[in-house]
């Protein structure tokens, strides 16, 4: 968010392990427009998370567990996640509301024991996940993990979304917490179902990249980010939809990689063009 201000070399080359170029980075572009107060306000609340802390420890522990009782039942819970996880940008709590699996986590909670020992934890105790389950929990012996990048394969939240340095790991490392609860050829349907999709968006949104890069190219659109509407058609286009539309056929959201997703991002396009086309009609009367 503010890109490499404020952390050290060393802290700059840790996080650029998990992230190349995440941090490395000038501080983003809504920065300066949107001004300091709203920045404080809004994006640190959820991304200081991640930031180190002054005795060298990584992260606010306190944002999952709570002060006084280190507590994993809190932890557990989808609402917990949800704190920061929601959104048109990251529906990740909204996606797995409409997930069978939120469902059956909202009509079968009292039967699940979200105060097992995290060392001993089964799926008799979880037989329906959250977000922890999937991405943190040694569910029956698996290794529980505090780092939530290790069974992620893709860069879901990019603009255009690439594989992960650990891409086959990481795929290896989340089918086996699936494998738990399922056989194996439905989650690899799942997964190359998923794949289709983020394929289709990748395509679209390189389309609309095209057209924005040629307005640039041919200075029909000048100055920075984020003083034209057509930026915010764009920005929305990838940051909402195309997210939306990726996030949605991992965990489960059809709703999400349709309506939200598939359905915005060709009423955007066309929405693009028109504009495109407007921008270069005006520019040819200047
Ligand atoms: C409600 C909490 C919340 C707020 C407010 C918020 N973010 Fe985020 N942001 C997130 C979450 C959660 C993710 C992870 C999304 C994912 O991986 O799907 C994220 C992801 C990102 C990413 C992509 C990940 C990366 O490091 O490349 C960027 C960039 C980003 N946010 C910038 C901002 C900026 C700038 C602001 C303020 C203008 C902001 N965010 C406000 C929660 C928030
Ligand atoms: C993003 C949310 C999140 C953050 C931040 C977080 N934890 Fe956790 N932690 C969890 C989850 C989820 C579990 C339980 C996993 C499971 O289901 O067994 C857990 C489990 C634990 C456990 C129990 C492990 C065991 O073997 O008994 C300890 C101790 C712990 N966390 C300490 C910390 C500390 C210290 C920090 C800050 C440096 C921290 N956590 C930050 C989510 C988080
Ligand atoms: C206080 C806000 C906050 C809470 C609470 C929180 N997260 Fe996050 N999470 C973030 C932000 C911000 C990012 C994006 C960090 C970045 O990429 O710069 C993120 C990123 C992630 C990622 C993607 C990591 C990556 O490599 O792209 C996963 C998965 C994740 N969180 C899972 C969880 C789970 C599971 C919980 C609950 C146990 C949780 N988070 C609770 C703020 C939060
Ligand atoms: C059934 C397992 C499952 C559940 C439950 C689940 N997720 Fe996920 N999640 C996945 C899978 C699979 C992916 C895509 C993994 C990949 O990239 O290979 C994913 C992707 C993500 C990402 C995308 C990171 C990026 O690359 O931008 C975030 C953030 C995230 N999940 C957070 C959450 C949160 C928060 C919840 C609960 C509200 C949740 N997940 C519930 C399986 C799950
Ligand atoms: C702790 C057990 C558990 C884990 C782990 C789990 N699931 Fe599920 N899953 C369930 C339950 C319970 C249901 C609802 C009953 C059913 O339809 O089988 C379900 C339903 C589903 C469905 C909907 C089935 C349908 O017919 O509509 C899909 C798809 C799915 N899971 C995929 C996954 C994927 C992918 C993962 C890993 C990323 C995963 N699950 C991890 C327990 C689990």
């Amino acid at each position: 968010m503010h890109g490499s201000a404020g952390l050290t070399k060393e802290q700059v080359a840790f996080s650029e392990q998990f992230q190349p170029g995440g941090t490395n980075r000038p501080p983003n572009p809504l920065v300066m427009p949107e001004g300091h107060a709203a920045v404080n306000g809004g994006c640190e609340q959820c991304h200081a998370v991640g930031k180190p802390n002054d005795d060298g420890t990584i992260g606010t522990c306190t944002e999952c567990h709570s002060r006084h009782t280190s507590s994993v039942e809190l932890a557990r819970l989808p609402s917990t996640c949800a704190q920061c996880h929601m959104g048109p940008d990251h529906s990740q709590v909204e996606i797995y509301s409409e997930s069978r699996h939120g469902i059956m986590f909202a009509a079968q909670r009292t039967l699940l024991n979200l105060k097992a020992d995290p060392r001993t934890l089964t799926t008799r105790d979880m037989f329906v996940p959250t977000c922890a389950t999937c991405h943190m929990s040694g569910i029956n012996g698996l290794k529980m993990t505090h780092n939530p990048s290790d069974r992620l394969s893709w860069y879901l939240a990019n603009q255009i979304s690439t594989h992960r340095p650990n891409y086959l790991q990481a795929q290896i490392n989340m089918k086996q917490v699936c494998t738990q609860c399922h056989a194996r050829d439905r989650i690899d349907r799942v997964y190359s179902n998923a794949e289709l999709v983020l394929n289709g968006t990748n395509d679209k949104i390189t389309e609309a990249k095209n057209i924005m890069d040629g307005l640039r190219k041919d200075n029909v659109l000048t100055g920075p980010q984020f003083t034209q509407p057509i930026d915010f058609l764009f920005f929305d286009m990838w940051h909402y939809d195309g997210r939306t539309s990726k996030h949605g056929a991992f965990m489960g959201g059809a709703d999400f990689v349709q309506w939200h997703g598939n359905y915005e991002l060709l009423r955007k396009k066309i929405e693009l063009q028109h504009q495109a086309e407007e921008l270069r009609r005006e520019h040819g009367r200047r």
